[in-house]
């Protein structure tokens, strides 16, 4: 696995605000939003392309266009679900599929109430969204699960990991031949005992939709 940290002013600003506690919801979700949008453009850094000729106004050009098929967006409910639109700024073709994943707050172990995605994921080039990567067991399940659909290739946006958590995630998938990438906007320096990440930004989930 590959842990990519997008290191940017823009990126550390709107995280900070992120960060604070005094940031309300609606400001939370627009700089979600923004900080999304610029981790997706250095997540969608290999996405595959196909060469292509066009004719400009002045005479043939060499350019490419994405390939078919076509890259598959996987917010991972409820929390990813507010990094959906900013992704989709960038990759507005995308098709979306849904992963709806709680982690029990008491034994910290992810489990899967909902599911809409293809049955078939052959060849497809994933991109998952969960603002929180903390111990781990909701991204490394969601991955499994793209994997044994046939997925090829997959990147995972988070806002903020752990570093237990990126240990975690590459332990858990150690036997998986798919290169993964997660790319961040920061690694936190750990997890406190409620599996929370620290200093981080709080329950995402509620600050976006609670
Ligand atoms: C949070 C977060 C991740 C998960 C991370 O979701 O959005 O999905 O926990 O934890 P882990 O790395 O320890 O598995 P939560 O379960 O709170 O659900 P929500 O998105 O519906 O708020």
């Amino acid at each position: 696995m590959r842990t990519h940290v997008v290191d940017h002013p823009l990126v550390s600003h709107k995280l900070t605000t992120l960060r604070d506690s005094s940031t309300d919801s609606p400001t939370f979700r627009r700089l979600t939003d923004e900080l999304v949008t610029l981790l997706a453009y250095e997540a969608t850094r290999d996405v595959r392309v196909d060469p292509v000729r066009v004719e400009t106004p002045v005479s043939p050009a060499d350019g490419v266009k994405l390939s078919t098929p076509r890259p598959l967006v996987v917010p991972i409910l409820r929390a990813g679900l507010g990094m959906l639109d900013g992704m989709m700024r960038l990759l507005p073709t995308a098709e979306v599929g849904f992963l709806g994943m709680v982690r029990n707050e008491e034994t910290l172990e992810a489990s899967t109430y909902a599911e809409r995605l293809p049955e078939d994921l052959s060849g497809r080039q994933c991109y998952v969204l969960d603002p929180m990567l903390a111990t781990g067991g909701t991204l490394a399940a969601a991955i499994k699960f793209l994997v044994d659909r046939g997925a090829d290739h997959i990147t995972a946006i988070t806002l903020l990991a752990a570093p237990e958590g990126c240990e975690r995630v590459e332990a858990l998938l150690a036997d998986i031949a798919v290169p993964v990438t997660v790319v961040t906007a920061a690694i936190d320096e750990k997890l406190n005992e409620h599996g929370y990440i620290v200093p981080g930004l709080g329950d995402a989930g509620d600050r976006l939709y609670g």
